[in-house]
């Protein structure tokens, strides 16, 4: 068996579940790695039994055996990198959010079309094992016209500072971070509806709380205090063509009791929960009933959707699959963050109708 050789660009936490799904699949062989810092491309290399290291990604990609990349660098770098991969003739599985404008995501779906390769965008939530369950209960028409969603990530203090917190390199904060998780999530479940409208807002009251005392949370590797350039809390009424709705708020901190995540979906025959945990609420001989499937994961689960994602780049790569989570996909939602942080800015709706696009 011809094994796919994959190289992974950028070295740093999330490329671990790349290259430990990649090292699960019998079809792959993980061949190289880049990162800037040249110390954390070697670890990488050594724990994975990767071939070779470059820090420079343009080198990595002159190499004609490598057929596929993962890019799981800043958020800066993603269209660049993707657009310089796919022109080198590489498959691509990008990471999350797909870049950081509308014009970088149209100019990396016209390299899509140009070169003729796979690129999947790293929209990981859709590949859930409770995500697909509940996908096949909305598929066979259970929850019937979904009309509404709902999804909160509320983090009280969890600012990871370091270059999420540096808009340059980030493109925002939560929203474009956490947000785009459970925005993708609700649309991709709601059945990808055309967007109409958006209103949102943005905050900054309350900075990193560098400051609170005796409680943990998660900082990246090059966290500084004194750096913040985000917003701490973002909301949204995203409205769509086919009349449905959906509202998200997130935060990196608030005051609030306690971290929250919920995801909802409400359709005229049907609702449910997906986080915290999948439940399906639907109604029958004049009852209502909270139906929750037996299966081994309710939750999110982080490795195996990880695993799920890789298999089916994979697969895609050797021509077997269609990707599940195109660049036109990626496009939608660089338009529904944008427009977020838009309407924000501008105090105004956004509007997509077809005679007055204003992005
Ligand atoms: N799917 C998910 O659930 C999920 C979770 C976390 C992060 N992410 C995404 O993964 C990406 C990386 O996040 P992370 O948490 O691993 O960050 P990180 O800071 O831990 O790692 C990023 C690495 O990329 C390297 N890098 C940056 N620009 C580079 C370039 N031009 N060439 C080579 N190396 C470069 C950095 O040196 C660093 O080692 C981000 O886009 C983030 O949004 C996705």
């Amino acid at each position: 068996m011809v094994k796919l050789k994959i190289g992974v660009i950028g070295a740093g936490s999330i490329s671990d579940l790349h290259f430990q799904s990649y090292a699960n699949n019998e079809k792959v062989e993980i061949f190289a790695v880049c990162d800037l810092n040249e110390q954390r491309a070697v670890e990488k290399k050594n724990k994975y039994h990767a071939e070779v290291t470059y820090t420079n990604y343009e080198d990595l990609l002159k190499d004609p055996q490598i057929d596929a990349v993962s890019i799981c660098t800043w958020n800066n770098s993603h269209a660049e990198i993707a657009i310089a991969a796919l022109n080198s003739g590489k498959h691509v599985l990008v990471e999350k959010p797909l870049c950081k404008s509308v014009e970088e995501a149209l100019r990396v779906e016209e390299a899509v079309k140009r070169s003729g390769k796979v690129l999947q965008v790293g929209f990981v939530r859709r590949f859930g094992t409770n995500t697909n369950v509940l996908k096949s209960f909305i598929d066979s028409g259970d929850l019937g016209e979904i009309y509404y969603a709902k999804a909160s990530i509320l983090r009280r203090l969890g600012n990871p500072g370091g270059w999420f917190a540096d808009k340059e390199r980030s493109g925002g904060g939560p929203l474009i971070d956490i947000g785009v998780h459970i925005i993708d999530l609700c649309w991709y479940l709601m059945g990808k509806p055309k967007v109409k409208s958006i209103s949102g807002n943005t905050y900054s009251k309350l900075g990193n709380r560098a400051n609170i005392k005796n409680l943990s949370f998660y900082q990246a590797a090059d966290y500084d205090p004194i750096i913040n350039k985000v917003e701490d809390l973002a909301n949204a009424l995203i409205r769509f063509e086919n009349g449905a709705s959906l509202m998200i708020d997130v935060s990196f901190t608030l005051h609030v009791k306690k971290d929250e995540t919920y995801v909802k979906i409400f359709g005229d025959k049907g609702g449910a929960e997906i986080e915290p945990e999948l439940v399906i609420v639907t109604e029958k001989n004049n009852t209502i009933l909270n139906a929750q499937p037996q299966i081994d994961s309710l939750s999110f689960d982080f490795n195996q959707a990880f695993q799920n994602e890789i298999n089916h780049f994979v697969l895609c790569c050797q021509g077997e699959e269609q990707t599940i989570s195109p660049v036109e996909d990626g496009v939608e939602l660089m338009k529904i963050l944008c427009g977020i942080y838009e309407s924000s800015e501008t105090g105004k709706e956004i509007s997509f109708e077809r005679s007055n696009v204003t992005i």
